[in-house]
């Protein structure tokens, strides 16, 4: 074909998209199901399952329920989990003391999960809100203050709790000063150097939390997270984060909303010298979900081109409650 008008053009990028097999030889970005951290809403009992409203498809459960949902994860290929606790009112008081109850909700999850899938990699929130009758991270000061020189006192118990349960990883997701060196300390005494700290390091005063508060009945019964979790204005004040947490002895630093936090994301990626999580959280999960239901936009593209934008963005992992159906998208993609 002669043609009638042709640029003089040397490079083409078009050319390395012109097929499905060249485009797959020139992607940058995989994502596979090894990337993902499932978390799990828990409860006590047994045999019980309730709806979550505002984060559609998820779910409370109990321990046994759990672990039944556990071997679909593994037969998907999931390899990490995290359980979030909802604890009933009448465990809960002012400075958490539940948080470390070697017989408490996490830590018989813990020792049941680890005992069923050994291989499956369990990570336990750190932070005091599911225990707290305040509903905060921290301990409250009958002024309203939330102490954090003794809330790490109490982190400190509840991870070394967990840890003797057999969690592979804790994550603290509080924001109290110094509590990951405190942490670390504190396993090592007990003789759990091999447990790891996943720091939510870079966790900003998000309203996107909401759903998951909704599911656990944890929102703060007064005031906001705001003198402790961090301005979503803010950037230096990350890699600060950051910095302390990885000297402080963290494993892994995460970044926490994710897709609006991608700028913080990609340059935590390149400054940290530790693997960098992010949580696509459940205010994430929730707009996805309302928007695909009602049919504005393609579910199951929409799941994958985020996770791929979190992941193109520096995370080496993605904690994001699509886990299951992204897993099953991926394996029909190829
Ligand atoms: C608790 C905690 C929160 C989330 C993870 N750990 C809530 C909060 O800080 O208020 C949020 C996760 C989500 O929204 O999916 N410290």
């Amino acid at each position: 074909m002669t043609r009638k008008f042709a640029l003089d053009l040397v490079r083409r990028p078009r050319r390395n998209r012109k097929s499905a097999t060249v485009r797959d030889l020139v992607r940058e970005t995989e994502l596979s199901v090894k990337d993902f951290v499932y978390p799990v809403f828990i409860m006590e009992g047994s045999n019980k399952e309730e709806a979550i409203p505002s984060m559609p498809g998820m779910t409370r459960k109990t321990v046994d329920v759990l672990l039944k949902e556990l071997e679909e994860c593994f037969s998907l290929g999931i390899q990490a989990i995290a359980p979030f606790p909802s604890i009933e009112e009448s465990k809960k008081d002012h400075t958490g003391s539940e948080s470390y109850n070697p017989n408490g909700l996490v830590p018989t999850c813990v020792r049941a999960v680890k005992e069923k899938f050994p291989e499956m990699v369990v990570m336990t929130d750190i932070a005091l809100d599911p225990f707290n009758i305040d509903g905060h991270d921290g301990i409250v000061s009958p002024t309203g203050e939330i102490l954090n020189d003794e809330t790490v006192e109490v982190l400190c118990k509840m991870a070394v709790c967990h840890a003797a349960a057999g969690a592979d990883f804790v994550c603290p997701s509080d924001m109290m000063d110094g509590r990951i060196a405190a942490i670390r300390e504190s396993l090592d005494n007990a003789g759990f150097t091999n447990t790891s700290i996943m720091a939510y390091s870079a966790k900003y005063a998000s309203a996107f939390y909401g759903p998951f508060r909704d599911a656990l009945d944890s929102a703060p019964k007064a005031g906001d997270k705001k003198t402790y979790q961090m301005d979503p204005a803010n950037r230096k004040e990350a890699m600060l984060e950051v910095s302390l947490d990885m000297e402080e002895g963290a494993d892994i630093v995460m970044v926490k909303p994710s897709c609006y936090y991608l700028d913080i994301l990609r340059e935590v990626a390149d400054m940290s010298d530790v693997p960098v999580a992010a949580y696509q959280v459940s205010g994430e999960y929730a707009m996805l979900c309302a928007a695909a239901e009602n049919g504005w936009l393609d579910r199951d593209r929409v799941v994958l081109e985020s996770l791929m934008g979190i992941k193109r963005s520096g995370a080496k992992m993605i904690w994001t409650y699509f886990a299951k159906e992204a897993a099953r998208l991926l394996s029909k993609e190829k």
